[in-house]
């Protein structure tokens, strides 16, 4: 920097829950730690729905200066003049109240994926934010992380030549009636919170396919993809258990398998694959486990006895460190900071189009697969 103030953004944190106190930890890293020198975050308050006490023990629990305000409910959080941003970090079913909440109130939001329970919510969202003035943004972090960007800068100038094909998978292993609760109260499987292994976990696998197929692509060659997938149901509650999506990116005619699963792994644990792979005519470019929290990836030149190797690089796999001691999830923050120091609305790198774009697409494999969460809660109504 030059002898420049770093720009200041003052934060709240709706939610306690296990993702807002990892996100709130990372907040609170120094951003010297990662060479970051000019914006700097506030922890200035953090609200849960239920009490003030809880929100203070969150506050405690991540260390947070004593500065920091608890808020007893989300609207307290909402009209603190002491926030610039909300980070909404409630189940899924809650995303679009909360960020409406926030938006409504003139309060930028950095909303957690998936955005919202469907497309015509996440429109909403996106057009109060336009409406007010404000910054909004869907908080896919991957796409953040240092590693991620060079991944799309290697494709987009060509790396693997053309570009034909992108798997991706995120599934866990999970014993799931025992870790989910025999009467699927559990959010990840919980119909009324919007749960099952696509809105959960196989946004990551499209946001491997979409930053490749659609993200890097020449704004004229972003089409809407056509799809068509499989799901099979959760037996006690009918989410979606397995799901698998194939995407055919018209402009290009490149094809992206998406799959998901909440019953079996993307890590076997003896001889791991990995979980990304994108294949192009000179190559593969494939990214270790876990595709969320990208760390390593691998090159593998296409070779042949006719045509030998047209790729100009070699085998080879790169690792990145994590610096910091944190999850990843600051750069995030990070990116909501620039953007809102310099007036913008939205992301370059997670812009509105393509997270709708992302959303209509899950919005369809739920429709083919019959999975579909109550009216309350697919419905654009407020409050
Ligand atoms: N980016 C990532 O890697 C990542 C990882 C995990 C989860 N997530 C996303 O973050 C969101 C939250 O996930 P989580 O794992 O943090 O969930 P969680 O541990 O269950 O926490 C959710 C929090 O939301 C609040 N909440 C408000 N109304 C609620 C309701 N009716 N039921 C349950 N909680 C309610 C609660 O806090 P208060 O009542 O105290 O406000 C609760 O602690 C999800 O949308 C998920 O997709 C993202």
């Amino acid at each position: 920097m030059s002898g420049k103030e770093p720009f200041t953004l003052r934060w709240g944190i709706l939610a306690t829950g296990g993702i807002a106190k990892k996100f709130t930890t990372d907040l609170l890293i120094p951003p010297s730690t990662r060479s970051v020198t000019d914006i700097q975050h506030v922890l200035s308050a953090a609200a849960s729905s239920t009490s003030v006490s809880r929100a203070q023990e969150f506050l405690t629990s991540v260390n947070a200066p004593a500065s920091a305000k608890p808020h007893g409910s989300y609207a307290a959080l909402a009209a603190d003049p002491s926030v610039d941003i909300i980070y909404i970090a409630t189940p899924h079913s809650h995303h679009y109240a909360n960020a409406r909440l926030c938006l409504e109130a003139g309060k930028s939001v950095l909303c957690e994926k998936p955005f919202t329970v469907n497309a015509a919510q996440a429109e909403v969202l996106v057009r109060i934010a336009r409406e007010k003035g404000v910054f909004l943004m869907e908080a896919v972090w991957t796409r953040f992380f240092p590693i991620a960007r060079e991944i799309r800068g290697f494709v987009a100038g060509g790396g693997l030549g053309e570009v034909k094909r992108v798997w991706a998978d995120l599934s866990f292993w999970n014993d799931v009636e025992r870790e989910f609760g025999e009467k699927g109260e559990h959010r990840m499987v919980n119909m009324d919170l919007a749960g099952g292994a696509l809105l959960d976990l196989g946004i990551y696998s499209l946001t491997w396919i979409f930053q490749i197929l659609y993200h890097i692509q020449p704004p004229s060659s972003r089409t809407a993809p056509i799809t068509a997938s499989a799901i099979t149901k959760y037996h006690l509650t009918g989410c979606d258990e397995t799901t698998s999506v194939l995407l055919t990116f018209p402009s290009t005619g490149a094809q992206g398998i998406a799959t998901t699963s909440i019953r079996v792994s993307s890590a076997a644990t003896s001889a791991p694959t990995d979980p990304v792979r994108i294949q192009g005519t000179h190559g593969d470019l494939t990214v270790a486990f876990p595709p969320y929290r990208p760390w390593q990836y691998t090159l593998s030149p296409a070779e042949s006895a006719s045509r030998g190797k047209l790729a100009d690089w070699d085998a080879q796999t790169v690792e990145r460190e994590i610096p910091g001691g944190g999850m990843g999830m600051f750069w995030e923050a990070d990116e909501c900071a620039r953007c809102i120091r310099d007036g913008k609305l939205e992301s370059e790198v997670m812009g509105w189009e393509e997270s709708l774009e992302i959303m209509r697409v899950m919005d369809k494999v739920r429709k083919d697969g019959g999975v579909i969460y109550s009216d309350e809660l697919e419905s654009v109504k407020y409050p």
